[in-house]
């Protein structure tokens, strides 16, 4: 399959990339590196450039350049992932918010009508499409209600591909995805709170919880929202419409706060600072609407452990024994046996009780994996699971197809 990524370079759009080229598709990477993302998120992808599968433009996806940039990749999907992420932001300045978010999503929708590409799918954001609604989790026919410049952009975003699908006969899907974490997301605002909260305890830095902590996140690993985006891009042509893709689940900050703590092996508590204007109290999204049961996203420790570790590697903290300068005193974790990590001090194998601690962890339910809790929400929501209660579901989903021709729920 022919696709081109905008955003490739970010913490999603990276991580689909990495995902295409593994399955053997060709993939045309867009991006202005205006969030600062990491050269290192395309590292894997350049290796795919001698074989003529991955090519990587910068370019900003208002440019007018980009029609020719499309129509010569000539994909068969496009995805785009590429925008301004952060609410605040977009409270700050919504003009910038609206040029990148609004104006580069009709000049994408206008390349790809020109160059006739067959289907879009676009990363919506599920976490602040549906405002503050009555019930929650939300599904897909809660009522649009965005409270940001952010929330707004990205559902006229969607509007525009709806439009288009009646203009043009683009098939367009639109993925509402719930707040992402896991490797590569970059350690700053609201929307990485994950890696804000883990990087800042392994490097010792105090943690700002905004507002009372009660606020809550429907959290979804980032691998299971690449899944999503690649059902959606072999769906049949006649899918489209708008999908959450969520666990259901809600988690409020301070919660989150104390199980990152835990894992990591931190005591220091939180400081708290006023709420920010333009988020919503409390999100999650119903999964088990139009993208079916989700039951992917759930039970998968090793995902916070992947994430953690990352975060390891990039805030390393000296553990005992490490004769140079570092993190240490209470908040130094002691070694575990079976789990080594790399001291970036004195490059010995050291290992952190951070890892084996986050296996017992899921920023979703906080259950042991082994539990008779876990393995009965596992049953209910149909995920088989081993002896040890652990998801077995790794295949990817199949609740795009039969899906019948539908309009955008928006
Ligand atoms: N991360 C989440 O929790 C979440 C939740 C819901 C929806 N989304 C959506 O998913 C998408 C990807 O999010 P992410 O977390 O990977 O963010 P990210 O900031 O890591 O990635 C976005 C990428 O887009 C690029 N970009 C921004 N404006 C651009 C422009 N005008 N032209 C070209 N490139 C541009 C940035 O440089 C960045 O690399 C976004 O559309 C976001 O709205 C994310």
């Amino acid at each position: 399959m022919r696709t081109l990524v905008t955003g490739a370079a970010g913490f999603i759009g990276s991580t689909l990339v990495d995902r295409l080229l593994e399955e053997g598709h060709q993939v045309t990477g867009i991006d202005n590196l205006s969030a600062g993302s990491p050269a290192a998120n395309l590292e894997s992808a350049h290796r795919y450039q001698g074989t003529g599968r991955f090519s990587f433009v910068a370019v900003d996806v208002r440019n007018p350049e980009l029609s020719d940039i499309v129509a010569e990749s000539d994909p068969e999907v496009v995805f785009h992932l590429a925008a301004q992420i952060d609410v605040c932001r977009s409270v700050d300045d919504p003009q910038y918010d609206a040029r990148n978010n609004v104006l580069g999503t009709i000049n994408l929708l206008e390349a790809s009508r020109r160059a006739q590409v067959p289907r879009i799918v676009y990363a919506a954001s599920g976490g602040t499409r549906y405002g503050a609604p009555a019930t929650l989790p939300a599904t897909e026919d809660t009522p649009v209600d965005p409270l940001s410049p952010y929330a707004a952009a990205k559902v006229a975003g969607e509007f525009y591909m709806r439009a288009y699908a009646g203009m043009y006969g683009l098939a367009p899907i639109c993925l509402a995805l719930a707040k992402v974490y896991g490797p590569r997301q970059y350690p700053h605002g609201e929307p990485g709170v994950v890696t804000v909260f883990g990087s800042a305890m392994i490097s010792g830095r105090p943690t700002i919880v905004y507002g009372d902590g009660s606020a809550t996140r429907d959290y979804v690993y980032v691998d299971d929202v690449v899944t999503a985006f690649l059902c959606a891009a072999e769906a049949p042509i006649t899918t489209s419409g708008i999908f959450n893709i969520g666990t259901g689940a809600q988690t409020t900050v301070t919660e989150l706060h104390q199980r990152i703590a835990a894992a990591v092996g931190v005591s220091r508590p939180a400081d708290y600072a006023e709420a920010r204007t333009g988020e919503v109290h409390a999100s999650a999204l119903d999964p088990t609407g139009r993208a079916g049961n989700w039951a992917g996203t759930r039970h998968r420790p090793h995902r916070r452990r992947r994430t953690h570790r990352q975060m390891a590697a990039r805030h390393p903290r000296s553990p005992p024994g490490c004769t140079r300068p570092g993190l240490r005193g209470p908040n130094a974790a002691p070694h575990h046996p079976r789990h080594p990590v790399t001291c970036a001090y004195c490059r010995g194998a050291r290992t952190t009780r951070s890892v084996t601690a986050l296996a017992r962890v899921d920023p979703a339910r906080g259950d042991h994996p082994r539990s008779p809790a876990a393995r009965d929400s596992a049953r209910r929501c149909g995920t088989p699971t081993t002896r040890t209660g652990r998801s077995t579901a790794t295949s990817r989903p199949d609740h795009f197809v039969d899906q019948p021709p539908r309009a955008l729920g928006c």
